[in-house]
């Protein structure tokens, strides 16, 4: 083992820290994590987690989740400025709104959002549980923030809802387009193609399966098939090639990268775990509003 890997892994008893890794972030991150995952089950193991430091590998929102969700945990992100730009593309003001224009709303906010949304917000979801949350709400209209992309890939799923869309997306999936399908099909034509919801609808629309990292991670690990193309962040790879040595992975692109999860290194989870720094606050008003579409995520997707 490596000096820095073999510092992390004494600081860890040391601290009595747990490291949660997401799947974007660097493999050599990956490799000295505890958990690894997606959003969902990195905001449960965040929420059960029985260690007194969690160390989240992984972008703004899922460090402040951690923190609304274990508020006695002191909670470490290597990086403080690797955010991710969807979460931010929503506004308050809409929210209400929309809730002014319709009686029978719930306003269904995707993880990936700040703390301000999530107040705001009725119920969270992720990609691995939005289809069963929104089929399992009351309410006949769903105000979905901030993803445009995995909104209208959860009213596919959800025909008996009226929904709202909002403008929000995520850069390093929206990019891609159906060409884009089209020359990978053609480059690879067996394969087969495994995506992520925060694509573009003509891009779900030529997909053998769609969903969260994990899911697809699951998918391709069952699957009898030999050859796949992925379209989500490449940091999957790492975990898809582990998993399955005899299989080939081809990316929809080449470059689809997120620049914030790619912040997070081996040496600054060094650092932070030495000095204690980067530690993520939330003011308890916020946190007691922002738990509820939290603990209803939870509830709901049991
Ligand atoms: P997952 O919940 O599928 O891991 O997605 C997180 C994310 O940021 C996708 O861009
Ligand atoms: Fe945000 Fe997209 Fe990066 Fe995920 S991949 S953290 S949605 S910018």
């Amino acid at each position: 083992m490596n000096g820095i890997k073999s510092r992390i892994e004494s600081l860890k008893k040391e601290k009595n820290a747990v490291i949660l890794a997401h799947y974007y972030v660097p493999a050599k991150v990956q490799e000295v994590a505890d958990y690894i995952g997606d959003s969902f089950y990195l905001s449960k193991i965040a929420k059960e987690a029985s260690q007194d430091t969690i160390v989240f590998c992984g972008v703004s929102f899922m460090g402040e989740s951690a923190k609304i969700l274990s508020p006695g945990k002191l909670v470490l992100m290597p990086d403080i400025t690797a955010d991710c730009p969807m979460a931010h593309m929503a506004q308050v003001s809409k929210i209400e709104e929309v809730r002014r224009e319709y009686d029978d709303v719930a306003v269904v906010c995707y993880i990936n959002s700040t703390g301000g949304l999530k107040e705001h917000s009725d119920v969270c979801v992720t990609s691995s549980n939005a289809v069963k949350i929104v089929k399992a709400l009351p309410n006949k209209n769903i105000y979905f923030i901030p993803d445009g992309n995995l909104g209208r890939y959860v009213a596919s799923q959800v025909q008996d809802k009226h929904f709202i869309f909002n403008d929000g997306f995520c850069p390093v999936h929206a990019e891609v387009c159906r060409d884009d399908v089209e020359a990978a099909k053609k480059a690879h034509p067996g394969a087969l193609l495994l995506v992520h919801p925060e694509c573009r609808m003509e891009v779900l629309e030529e997909a053998d399966y769609i969903g969260s990292t994990s899911g697809i991670i699951d998918y391709a690990s069952k699957s009898s098939a030999g050859e796949f193309i992925i379209g989500t962040e490449l940091g999957v790879m790492y975990e898809l090639e582990q998993k399955n040595p005899g299989k080939k992975f081809y990316p929809l692109v080449s470059g689809q990268i997120c620049p914030d999860m790619k912040k997070i290194t081996l040496e600054k989870v060094l650092k932070c775990m030495e000095e204690e720094s980067g530690a993520i606050e939330v003011e308890e008003e916020l946190r007691n509003s922002a738990i509820a579409s939290l603990d209803r995520m939870l509830e709901l997707a049991r």
